[in-house]
């Protein structure tokens, strides 16, 4: 039972830590469990510097590989958060909810932002009030769970703040949601620099990212690359030796094992890399292949994201114009 909401934002192509890290449960559990809504949450895309075509073109390629792994639009209800104007009309409510002190706090805010003023740039206002607009994406459905990688956990926490003070100050509106995550690989490291997680996006984008839709010598060659620590042990530890613990967790999300008892099988590094790859490789031939035939016939696709936002959009006019009502607003009669 309950609801589940997530999304992906389409600012650079999927990589192995989405993957991991959140799509791979929604296609595999949430969508089988509970009723289950998937954004491609396009609106995110603009709080930093973007390039409108690039956005467009991430955005389709972002529906056609949640498509090609595995979600399917029987079962859930996929779909473009610019197309559902609830999403924003709801984050203004919530920002009349949250402070500016505890959107300040934010990670996220406090890294990205930092990164615009290194770079000479103007700090997006909707950089600052990103999570907001999450907090609405999540709160306009009812959501019960938000299945997500670990970097999302501290904006999750915050949903749950301001829908408990919304609810305090105006009756109970909305559904306190919960973030869930995978039980390993819930922050995958970029394997050149596994201080980092592995990202998409920017300047994070380098040659320790792997792409869901790397050919597999690609992904290969990152795997071997891969930094390790300056032993020669195998071990699972994250702390002394994150490069390692990294490829371990990678492993046991691809073979389903536990990456101590994992590390006890292996006595080189050379040997954990090499199945490492191929544990990745295999994972994603599937999607790959599903993608080439998805993306052969974008009418489909296109298709899929305009029943999928008329689904949506009913479930999130009900939600928001009762919130609309809660803060006082006049109904449009
Ligand atoms: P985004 O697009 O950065 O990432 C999409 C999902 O992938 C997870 N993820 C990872 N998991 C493990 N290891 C990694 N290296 C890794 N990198 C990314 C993220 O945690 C996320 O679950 N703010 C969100 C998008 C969003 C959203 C929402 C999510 C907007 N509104 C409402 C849930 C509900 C984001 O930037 O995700």
């Amino acid at each position: 039972g309950g609801r589940t909401f997530s999304g992906v934002k389409p600012t650079g192509h999927l990589t192995l830590g989405n993957h991991l890290g959140a799509v791979r449960g929604w296609a595999e559990r949430d969508q089988y469990r509970t009723e289950s809504l998937f954004c491609v949450v396009d609106l995110h895309a603009l709080t930093v510097e973007h390039d409108p075509a690039r956005v467009r073109r991430l955005s389709r390629q972002a529906a056609t590989v949640l498509l090609a792994a595995g979600l399917d639009p029987e079962r859930c209800t996929l779909f473009v958060q610019s197309h559902v104007d609830e999403h924003t009309r709801l984050s203004y409510l919530l920002e009349c909810t949250a402070t500016d002190g505890e959107l300040r706090r934010m990670v996220q805010y406090k890294e990205k932002g930092a990164r615009a003023r290194a770079a000479g740039e103007g700090v997006r206002l909707s950089l600052l009030t990103y999570p907001v607009l999450m907090a609405a994406d999540i709160l306009a459905y009812e959501t019960d769970e938000v299945p997500v990688g670990e970097d999302q956990t501290q904006h999750v926490e915050l949903t749950r703040d301001l829908a408990v003070r919304f609810n305090q100050r105006y009756g109970h509106t909305f559904t306190v949601p919960r973030a869930t995550r995978p039980p390993v690989a819930a922050r995958v490291r970029d394997l050149q620099d596994p201080g980092s997680k592995m990202g998409k996006s920017g300047a994070e984008a380098g040659p320790g990212v792997v792409f869901v839709l790397d050919e597999p010598d690609v992904v290969r060659r990152k795997v071997m690359r891969a930094v390790t620590d300056s032993g020669t042990e195998v071990r699972y530890d994250r702390a002394a030796g994150p490069g390692v613990a990294n490829l371990l967790e990678v492993l046991a999300a691809c073979t389903g094992g536990e990456p101590a008892a994992l590390a006890s099988s292996y006595s080189s590094y050379g040997a954990l890399k090499r199945d490492v790859a191929e544990a990745v490789v295999e994972l994603l031939r599937p999607l790959r292949a599903r993608h080439a035939e998805l993306a052969a016939d974008p009418g489909h696709v296109d298709q899929v994201l305009r029943e999928g936002a008329e689904r949506a959009r009913a479930v999130a006019r009900q939600v928001v114009d009762r919130a609309y009502r809660a803060v006082g607003l006049l109904p449009r009669g």
